[in-house]
This record gives structure tokens, sequence and C-alpha cells, in this order.
């Protein structure tokens, strides 16, 4: 037999969550792996233990975000009733609403004129509710605003910590790239030549430079139809004037990741892809000198029976058969057998990450029943989490 490889540190979330210094926690990862179901069960946990959360989800299923009191989209949090008790915790809740997320952004730094301008832009509403990245971009924009003293109306903000999920990306690196990416778009190269001819005054700018820039915005014209191609160059000047650069824009919110108080959590499912994800996330946070809390295990699989072995299992369930008795307990020990040997590749990948990154404390979250869609499943998620079984 191989030595078994060192079994992870055990990630102390309640510490992370009771720590007044704790600001924000991010919950990224790979598709699918239950990062909306850990953001709030964190910040849920975190409310019940006495402080006063925001937890901004994105796409919850419609079961979960109704167990928060959330019915639609809603760019603004809502406080969820019944949370927190006498520890003087609360929880407020919102689902991000990318378009007016957007909207909000130039809605604040427009002059109303020209707000309603970029607001009516064909190219404006296509980007701002599709463009790859936007959703990312808007998830960190409304962080941003989160976590500003006060609201828009003036009125103190009363959180003092922000549990933020993120968007349903293929990759989680891409919450991280996609707001550069979409900065690096309206600010670049493509841009600027697109912009040229309506800084300029418009067609007659084309006209004069037919051979050299204007055949690029010519043959784009005809992809894109010369209407649009307009409704881009005004889009992208009024946009130019407004923020003096998207680039920038996006540097100011992803400073706000590297902030003291910041919590990354790396969200995985015990299987190879997410835990090959979930690598590139963790070495990619250290390189952008991010901070993490460390990584949650969501969905880990557990046994009653812990000292029946998946062979002693299996070769009772041969003795059961050859006999031909008891078919139901030969099944019922196929069962407890693959489930012995589920846990095994589990732990073994577990390991194999940890052999990568020992410093990178884990906590894990078993898989419950059914999916969770109200505040008791969360609650078993967040105890879970917190190492305290169920
Ligand atoms: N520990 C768990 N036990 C049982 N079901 C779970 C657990 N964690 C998550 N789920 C379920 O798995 C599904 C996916 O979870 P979730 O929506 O949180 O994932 P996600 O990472 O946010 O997905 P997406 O990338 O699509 O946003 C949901 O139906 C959720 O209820
Ligand atoms: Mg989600």
């Amino acid at each position: 037999m191989t030595p078994d490889r060192a079994a992870p540190t055990a990630l102390d979330v309640d510490a992370v969550l009771d720590d007044r210094g704790t600001a924000i926690v991010i919950c990224c990862g790979a598709g699918g792996v239950g990062k909306t179901t850990t953001a709030a069960a964190l910040a849920l946990r975190a409310a019940e233990h006495g402080r006063v959360v925001c937890v901004l989800t994105i796409d919850p299923a419609k079961r979960l975000a109704q167990s928060m009191g959330l019915s639609q989209l809603d760019n603004d949090p809502r406080e969820v009733p019944g949370v927190g008790g006498a520890s003087g915790g609360r929880l407020f809740a919102m689902m991000l609403d990318m378009k007016r997320t957007f909207d909000e952004v130039v809605e604040r730094h427009a002059e109303p004129v020209r707000a309603r301008a970029i607001l009516a832009n064909p190219f404006y509403q296509a980007l701002s509710s599709s463009f790859a990245g936007t959703q990312e971009y808007m998830a960190m924009e409304k962080l941003g605003q989160l976590r500003e003293p006060a609201a828009p109306d003036g009125s103190p903000q009363p959180w003092d910590l922000v549990v933020v999920d993120t968007p349903p990306s293929r990759s989680a690196l891409d919450f991280l790239d996609a707001p550069k990416r979409l900065g690096s778009f309206l600010d670049g190269r493509f841009v600027r030549i697109l912009l040229a001819p309506a800084k300029a005054g418009g067609r007659a700018y084309m006209r004069v430079f037919s051979a050299g820039v204007g055949a690029v915005t010519g043959v784009l014209s005809k992809v894109l139809g010369a209407h649009l191609l307009d409704d881009l160059q005004t889009f992208v000047a009024a946009l130019d004037t407004t923020f003096g650069g998207f680039r920038e824009r996006a540097d100011a919110t992803y400073a706000l990741l590297q902030a003291p108080g910041t919590a990354f959590v790396v969200v995985a499912a015990p299987e190879p892809d997410a835990l090959r994800e979930a690598s590139y996330f963790v070495d990619r946070l250290a390189e952008d000198a991010m901070p993490l809390a460390g990584l949650v295990l969501n969905r880990v699989h557990a046994t009653e029976a812990p000292e029946l072995s998946a062979d002693r299992s299996l070769g009772a369930a041969e003795l059961l058969d050859e006999r031909g008795e008891h078919p139901l307990a030969a099944a019922v020990l196929r069962v407890h057998a693959d489930r012995m040997q589920q846990i095994a590749r589990e732990r073994h990948l577990v390991r194999g990450f940890t052999a990568t990154f020992p410093k990178v404390a884990v906590a894990q979250a078993k898989a419950l029943a059914s999916d969770v869609h109200d505040l008791d499943g969360l609650r078993a998620v967040g105890r879970s989490l917190a190492g305290e079984g169920s």
C-alpha cells in the first residue's frame, strides 16, 4: 500500500465569519459546484452569529430565492425575515440584475441628457444585457456599491459583511478576467478605430480616410450594418467622455478584491474537473495577491457505517447471492460498497489537491439528500461547513 498523503488542514469557517475584520467573502468556482448555495449558507450563518450581512446572489434557483424572500430580480437588498434572533444579526439578500446595475452606473456618472442617450442606444442595450463578461463586471460593480457606507439615497447601509456569489461561468477565472476583458474591449484598439470617425465628425471622416481606417470601418459596417456601427461609435464616445476609461474603472473595482478584509472562498465539488479549476484559481489568487480563506468542498459523500469496508461489504453481498438469500440486504450492501468506493475516490482527490497546496485549508459540506432550497437547508450546509455535523 502506498503511504496515505496527509489530510488537509480544516478551514475554520466560523473564525472567518465571526472576525469583524472580514468585510467581504467571495465565493468562486466552476459552474454548478455550489457557489450560490455556499454564499447563501455562509451569509445566513454569519447573520445567525450576530453579524449584519448582505448576500449578493446571482441567478439563484427560484425556490431558494423565494425562501430568502426574493421573488424577482431586484437591485436593492431586502431583509430576510426570521434571521438572527437574539444574536442581533440580520441578513439582507439580493439577486443581481445585470442590466439594471449597468443602467445605474450610467445614471450615476453621466449628465441626465447623455445618460438617456446612452440608455436608449441599441448597442448599449445589447452590451448591458448580453455581452460576455458583463455579468462578472456588474457583480464587481455591485460589490463596490454595497461596500460604500451609504446607499444612493444617502441612508447608511447597515451591513458590515458582504457575501458575494459569482456568475455561473464555465471557468472560475472568468470572474477575475472578464471585467478586464470587457474594460480592454471598450478601451481597446478596436473601439478606438471605431471611435475615431465619431470624434472627427462622423461620416465626413470616413470619406477622407477611405483607404486606411475607413476601410476597416467600411468592412465592419458591412458586417455589423451601418446603423449598428453608428450606434456603437456614439455609444463608445459617450461612455468615453462619461467614465474616462472603462479599464481604469475595472482596475479600481479589482483593487477592492485585494483590500484587507476580503476573503476568497474557492468552491469545488470533489471531482477532478472542479478541483483542477479550483487549483488554477488558487494559483491565480496568489499571483494577484488576493487573500484566500480556503477551499470549500461541496457535496462530499459520507456514510453512517465507515467501519464496514467496500471489500467486506461486496464479499458479504456475493455470499448472500450465492446462497440465494436476502436479496434486499445484498442490494443494500452493494450500495454501501459503491458509497465507500466513492468516499475513497473523493478522499484521494482531496489529498492530491492538498499535496499540491498544503497551506490551503479545506471545509467540507456533505451532500444532502435533496437540493438546498430553503433556510433550513442552508443552515444544514452551514453547520456541515463549520464541522458541526448534522
Ligand atoms: N451540499 C449540497 N447538498 C445537496 N445539494 C446541493 C448541495 N450544494 C448545492 N446543492 C444543489 O446543487 C445545485 C447547484 O448548486 P448551486 O446553484 O449553488 O451551484 P452554482 O455553483 O451556484 O451553480 P452555477 O454555476 O450554475 O451558478 C442546486 O440545485 C443546489 O440546491
Ligand atoms: Mg450560482
